[in-house]
């Protein structure tokens, strides 16, 4: 989820700033990345609020509220952090919660940081609690307090920070701890995104990457996308050489098709993993209700893994059900995977 965070390491406290696009252009993902909030495809009310939050930060000369989003990987919270930054004219710097080690290596993050910059925190609920403390003052007064010497010597200094914006993205809001959560002023839940907003996010980056795509081989890749701007952007580029190597280099619905049968994805844009979870719940379990700690016990891979990345899509397209005694596998998990429904199960 940090994976791009990397990309601008080069650079001292992962800063970035306006004047490095061209930089960032190198990298052939951040260049697919809306710079603008104009540009921004799809998440039609969040844009708005920002649209009205922005306006009214700037003609009141103060920095906007801080902002937290919430939501599953890739659906666009980082941008948004690039974009809020853009958009207040300050520089955005990036970090995330594990990196976050001591308290003073947010102190020496904090006090570099000029008025309406953005201070991005990816992860944030895995901030470890010594390096949160920092971040309550930091937040609600723009001040951090340093504590010199120990014990009965123990004196401590308020150093001023300039005014800034503070950007957290979570995949789990319900980890973050309640007085963090209470400190931000605008609180965002990103959705999946629908088929005629991927189309439009997928044709986009065809034209940006110069690929020729058709209407139907955009819906085609659109519908295989699990509702993810960054599946879409991955899946595009993975078909864009299939249609070189065995086609004529266009992209039309068969060769979305073929392309992504052999990279594993299904018609629903279901993956190997998506599968074998659904699988999982069916076979082993006879369609549940079973706790997550047993079908990743089962399936061997993470819990973390399918909570963030495997449910929320699977939830959100009614193929499993959550209860108070577990995950259960629902009527269209049977019949997408060929299995007989057991009719008493329903
Ligand atoms: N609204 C959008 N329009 C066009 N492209 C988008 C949009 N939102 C996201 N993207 C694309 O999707 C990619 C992933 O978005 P982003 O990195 O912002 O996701 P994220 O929510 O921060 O994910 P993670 O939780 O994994 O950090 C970006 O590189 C960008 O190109
Ligand atoms: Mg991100």
């Amino acid at each position: 989820m940090t994976n791009e965070i990397g990309t601008y390491s080069s650079k001292p406290h992962g800063i970035v700033t306006g004047q490095c696009i061209a930089m960032d252009q190198q990298a052939e993902i951040l260049s697919l990345r809306p710079k603008r909030l104009s540009e921004y495809i799809g998440q039609a009310e969040t844009v708005e609020t920002f649209e009205i939050a922005i306006e009214a930060a700037k003609k009141r000369g103060e920095p906007l509220d801080h902002v937290l989003f919430h939501g599953p990987p890739g659906l666009g919270k980082t941008t948004l952090a690039h974009i809020i930054a853009n958009e207040m004219g300050g520089t955005l710097t990036v970090s995330s919660g594990p990196a976050l080690e001591k308290g003073g290596d947010l102190i020496g993050i904090l006090t570099h940081i000029q008025k309406n910059d953005v201070f991005f925190i990816d992860e944030i609920h895995r901030t470890p609690k010594v390096v949160e403390e920092f971040l309550y003052p930091a937040m609600e007064d723009f001040a951090v307090d340093f504590i010199f010497d120990k014990g009965a010597h123990a004196r401590s200094h308020r150093f001023r920070l300039q005014q800034f914006t503070l950007v957290g993205a979570t995949t789990r809001a319900g980890l973050l701890s309640a007085p963090l959560r209470d400190r931000f002023g605008i609180f965002r839940s990103l959705d999946f995104y629908n088929v005629d907003e991927l189309v439009t996010i997928g044709k986009r980056s065809a034209s940006i990457l110069k690929i020729k795509m058709d209407d139907e081989g955009a819906c085609a890749l659109a519908e295989r996308s699990r509702g993810t701007p960054r599946i879409i952007n991955r899946l595009l580029k993975r078909v864009r050489d299939y249609a070189q190597v065995r086609g004529d280099g266009n992209i039309r619905k068969n060769t979305v098709e073929a392309a992504l049968s052999l990279e594993g994805v299904d018609s629903k844009g279901l993956t190997h993993l998506d599968r074998r979870y659904l699988e999982t719940i069916i076979k082993f379990y006879s369609g549940g209700p079973v706790g997550i700690d047993a079908i990743s016990a089962t399936l061997q891979e993470e819990t973390d893994t399918l909570v963030d990345v495997v449910e929320p899509y699977l939830l959100k397209i009614g193929m499993i059900t959550r209860t108070s005694s577990g995950r259960k596998a629902a009527q269209s998990s049977y019949e997408h995977l060929g299995f007989a429904v057991q009719k008493t199960l329903f």
